[in-house]
């Protein structure tokens, strides 16, 4: 008997902190944001195209900090530097989680991306091996290949101009696996740079809110595969092998390439040769073997987005493209090509890659985090697994932080001397995301583009295209949608400054690079 009243007189104080969390809960006071409907929420609200604008409006009439609620499912989006530093950084140990897609996690199982991973020791494993090999101390370990790469790209700009959207993602498809693997990419239809390209893309489709409805219902996964109207199942099936071989083609290379004793140095040979012969590396292998995936992953939509950037901006400025160049002529000369020992001395082509960054953002909203815990922020309640955006764009385009936030001016990161100007806010805190998730691979796209901007504007002169009037077209940035945005596509006229600069060009290709 005192059994069963003891056990009654647990429950009841147990379910009367569980009502009085409860009601604890409904009094506390979500953010402010738009009004939604009983059920969805904000579903209608929500903009199918650049949701960074509207997240901008609603800042600037809600505040700094905005909740929606889309059907069912919390959402906040922070639009000030003081207020994604005190929940990303200062409270980072409850905002690093990452929203879960039935689609990609579970049924095609990209998690091996630790991009994707929630946050906990896996993730924390894999982050600090990529670190090992990106970090800023490490990078200039690959300038022979950023360089290698930049100068072929050149080449194919001499040869097919018109190509150069291509040609960038091409460059960059290089870099990426001359790092990770060592493999020296073919100029066209390479196999590797094919696989991958083609796991990326199909995966970021699933990704795209309403295309599958098993993301917003997880539970549909358990539904058989023979069941009508299971559609998912089979993409899912479809996009596992792709992305299994994105995973495993380019990394058994690597190790049949040890064994055969040609392997060309690279993170993934460094990482297996770092396995001690006689114990199980089983993990250490899977993690060795994520590291070069991730980066090619993460890393070559978002460089070459940025690249898209560049030549967009310099066919629309040519003021600042002029400065820069004039730089390059002054600083390096006529005689060879801009290598890194020239970085420090050109701070105009530096302010211009921040300018990059800051003027049309490729990852507006950055990536969402989660919160993996009830949290309280500025007397708000916040509650566990809401989703997270920093508002990437509103940052960096904050006109009392950078005046005329619209215009490409390079010169707002510069004294009036032409040194750096350390005190305006470095783009790269917000266009690399935030906390403890913040863009690992950032010091190797920095040194990558530093190398494709130099070379490029030292050897060519891009401009809009003229109509048969001689009239330049009018360009504009008009940014896509998606997680990552690019310019639409357009159309440049990219031709040499000189002879010389052609037989550079063509000379560059003979070395040893
Ligand atoms: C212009 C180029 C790039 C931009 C703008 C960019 C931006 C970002 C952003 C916004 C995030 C999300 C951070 C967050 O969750 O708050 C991210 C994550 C990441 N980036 Fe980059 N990135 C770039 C290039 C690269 C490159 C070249 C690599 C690899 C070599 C790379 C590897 C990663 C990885 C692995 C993550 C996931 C980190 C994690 O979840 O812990 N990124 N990047």
């Amino acid at each position: 008997m005192s059994l069963i009243l003891n056990f009654l007189f647990v429950s009841s104080i147990y379910l009367l902190i569980l009502v009085r969390d409860y009601l604890r809960r409904r009094r506390q006071t979500l953010p402010p944001g738009p009004k939604g409907l009983p059920f969805v929420g904000n579903i209608l609200d929500m903009p199918y195209d650049k949701q960074w604008l509207t997240f901008d409006t609603w800042s600037k009439h809600y505040g700094d900090i905005v909740h929606i609620n889309v059907l069912g499912r919390h959402m906040i989006i922070l639009g000030s530097f003081q207020a994604i530093t005190d929940i990303f950084d200062k409270k980072s140990s409850i905002f690093s989680g990452r929203p879960r897609s039935t689609m990609l996690n579970d049924l095609v199982g990209w998690d091996w991306s630790f991009t994707l991973m929630p946050y906990g020791d896996e993730w924390r494993k894999n982050r600090r091996a990529f670190h090992q090999h990106f970090q800023q101390s490490a990078v200039s370990r690959y300038n022979t290949i950023y360089l290698r790469e930049s100068r072929n790209l050149l080449d194919m700009l001499l040869t097919e101009p018109d190509g150069f959207l291509h040609h960038l993602r091409q460059t960059f498809a290089g870099t990426l696996m001359g790092s990770a693997y060592g493999i020296r990419v073919s100029k066209k239809d390479d196999p590797y740079v094919s696989i991958a390209e083609a796991a990326m893309h199909e995966a970021s489709e699933v990704t795209v809110p309403g295309a599958f409805l098993v993301n917003e219902l997880p539970i549909l996964r358990y539904i058989p595969k023979w069941f009508p109207g299971t559609r998912f199942h089979k993409v899912a099936t479809h996009l596992k092998k792709l992305s299994d071989e994105m995973l495993n083609r380019p990394f058994e290379a690597v190790k049949q390439s040890l064994r055969d004793g040609t392997a060309e140095p690279s993170i993934t040979a460094t990482l297996l040769q770092s396995l001690p012969a006689d114990e199980d590396n089983a993990e250490a292998e899977l993690i060795a073997k994520r590291v070069g995936a991730s980066a090619y992953a993460a890393g070559s939509d978002t460089t070459v987005a940025e690249c898209h950037v560049f030549m967009l901006a310099m066919a629309m400025y040519p003021g600042v493209q002029k400065r820069a160049q004039a730089e390059l002529d002054d600083v390096v000369g006529p005689t060879r090509l801009p290598d890194f020992s020239d970085r420090d001395s050109l701070p105009y082509i530096n302010a211009l890659i921040k300018e990059l960054s800051r003027w049309q953002p490729i990852v507006p909203l950055g990536l969402p985090h989660e919160s993996m815990e009830d949290d309280e922020y500025r007397g708000y309640f916040i509650p566990k697994g809401t989703i997270v955006f920093g508002n990437t764009w509103s940052i960096l385009h904050d006109p009392d932080e950078y005046p005329e936030p619209d215009v490409f001016k390079p010169e707002r990161f510069l004294n009036p001397d032409g040194t750096l100007n350390h005190d305006v806010r470095d783009p790269g805190f917000a266009a690399f995301g935030y906390g403890r998730r913040v863009c690992p691979g950032r010091y190797f796209s920095d040194s990558s583009l530093y190398s494709i901007v130099s070379s490029v504007l030292a050897t060519f002169d891009i401009k809009p295209k003229t109509d048969k009037y001689g009239r330049p077209a009018h360009l504009e940035p008009i940014m896509m949608p998606g997680i990552i945005s690019l310019p639409a596509p357009f159309e440049c006229d990219i031709k040499p400054r000189s002879t010389a600069a052609v037989d550079l060009i063509r000379g560059s290709l003979d070395d040893s690079l």
